[in-house]
């Protein structure tokens, strides 16, 4: 099924002023229009709307967008939360990276987003900018004339097992809290990359929250003392510990904020599972992702292919 597409009014008034410390009510309840896990096409906001994406194969959707896995994760990162269609131009696939610029002559989409990050102008403040690896990465591909890239996520294969028809309910009873102050506790369940780009925060690698049952609502409080861990292709391995508020996340540039062990700048794409510690027991994701933003796709009812929560094995 297709979302409706309805982009959040204070997105949007981000996006056209480029305001971004203009501050935004944190909408504590999110009303998504999803009712199932098998739709594509829509990145979901973290105040509840969400970003227009008119074709199948946008980043931070899971399917092939045509970019090489690695510059599409400096997108993911960094770019989508406003360019996903809402602000222009659009930077999800190989098209649109590769179209002339519209405000430019004779300069690629590609070409102009490497400026801007070389110049520092992309993402504005308060967001933080892609690190100097990042922009290498970037500017190597541009640097080779842009060559499309191969398939970096594979298909849902129908989920990890475990029951996903289970009713919606906050088992903790409690929500976290929206204040900065709280770092990691905080925003339990929305998309913790999402805002950041658009708001400012720590630009994360991974973020997301674990729960105990499928279809928990936003800022209710997950379930702690898990781990999540990633691994990509050449078997590196990140371990990110489930804080108090389920939380969990890996900060390439400040390890400390995060609590993680392993390698922290994976080579997308990766593959993801929840580890129960004390049993052993663990809950793998059966495809490949680029996009460190779990809590877009594992939201409440699931989006893009998702079937709801990431949940505890
Ligand atoms: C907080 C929202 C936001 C984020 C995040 C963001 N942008 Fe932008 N971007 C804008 C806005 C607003 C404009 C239009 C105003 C302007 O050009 O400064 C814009 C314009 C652009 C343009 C067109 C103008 C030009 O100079 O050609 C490019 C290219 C661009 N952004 C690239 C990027 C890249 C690459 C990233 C990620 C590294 C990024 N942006 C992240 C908001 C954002
Ligand atoms: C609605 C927007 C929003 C969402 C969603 C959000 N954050 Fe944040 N976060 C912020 C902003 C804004 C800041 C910067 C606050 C500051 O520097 O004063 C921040 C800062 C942080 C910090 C740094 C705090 C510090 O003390 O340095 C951490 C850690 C953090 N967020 C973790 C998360 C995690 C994990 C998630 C997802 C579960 C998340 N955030 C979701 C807006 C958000
Ligand atoms: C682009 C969308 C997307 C993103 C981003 C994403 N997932 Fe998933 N995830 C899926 C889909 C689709 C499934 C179900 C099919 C499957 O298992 O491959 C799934 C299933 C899972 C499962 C197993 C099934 C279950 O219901 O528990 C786990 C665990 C999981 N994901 C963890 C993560 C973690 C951790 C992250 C962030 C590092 C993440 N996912 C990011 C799409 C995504």
């Amino acid at each position: 099924m297709r979302h409706v597409v309805s982009l959040g009014s204070c997105s949007l008034a981000l996006a056209l002023a480029g305001a971004v410390a203009v501050a935004c009510g944190d909408a504590n309840t999110t009303s998504f229009a999803s009712s199932g896990g098998t739709s594509s096409g829509s990145i979901f906001l973290d105040d509840g709307g969400t970003i227009a994406q008119n074709i199948d194969g946008g980043a931070g959707t899971g399917t092939t967008t045509g970019l090489p896995c690695d510059v599409q994760k400096v997108l993911e990162d960094g770019c989508i939360g406003c360019h996903g269609g809402s602000t222009s131009p659009r930077l999800l696939t190989y098209a649109d990276l590769t179209a002339p610029s519209t405000q430019y002559a004779g300069q690629t989409v590609a070409q102009r987003s490497l400026a801007r990050m070389q110049a520092g102008t992309m993402p504005p403040k308060p967001a933080v900018p892609p690190n100097p690896a990042e922009v290498t990465t970037f500017s190597n591909w541009v640097q080779a004339g842009a060559p499309k890239g191969g398939t970096c996520t594979s298909q849902p294969d129908g989920g990890g097992g475990g029951n996903t028809n289970t009713p919606p309910v906050c088992t903790s009873g409690k929500n976290g809290s929206t204040s900065s102050d709280v770092g990691v506790l905080m925003d339990p369940g929305r998309a913790c990359l999402v805002c950041h780009q658009q708001r400012g925060g720590p630009r994360f690698s991974m973020a997301g929250t674990v729960y105990p049952t499928a279809h928990e609502p936003d800022m209710c409080i997950g379930i702690a003392g898990l781990q999540v861990v990633a691994t990509d292709t050449a078997g590196a391995t990140l371990t990110m510990t489930v804080n108090s508020a389920g939380n969990f996340c890996a900060d390439p540039g400040d390890p400390k904020k995060c609590q993680t062990t392993g390698t922290l700048n994976l080579v997308p794409p990766f593959s993801v599972k929840v580890v129960n510690p004390t049993t052993g027991a663990t809950r793998p994701m059966g495809g490949t992702i680029t996009s460190g933003d779990c809590n877009v796709c594992h939201s409440q009812n699931g989006a893009n292919g998702a079937p709801g929560r990431i949940f505890q094995p």
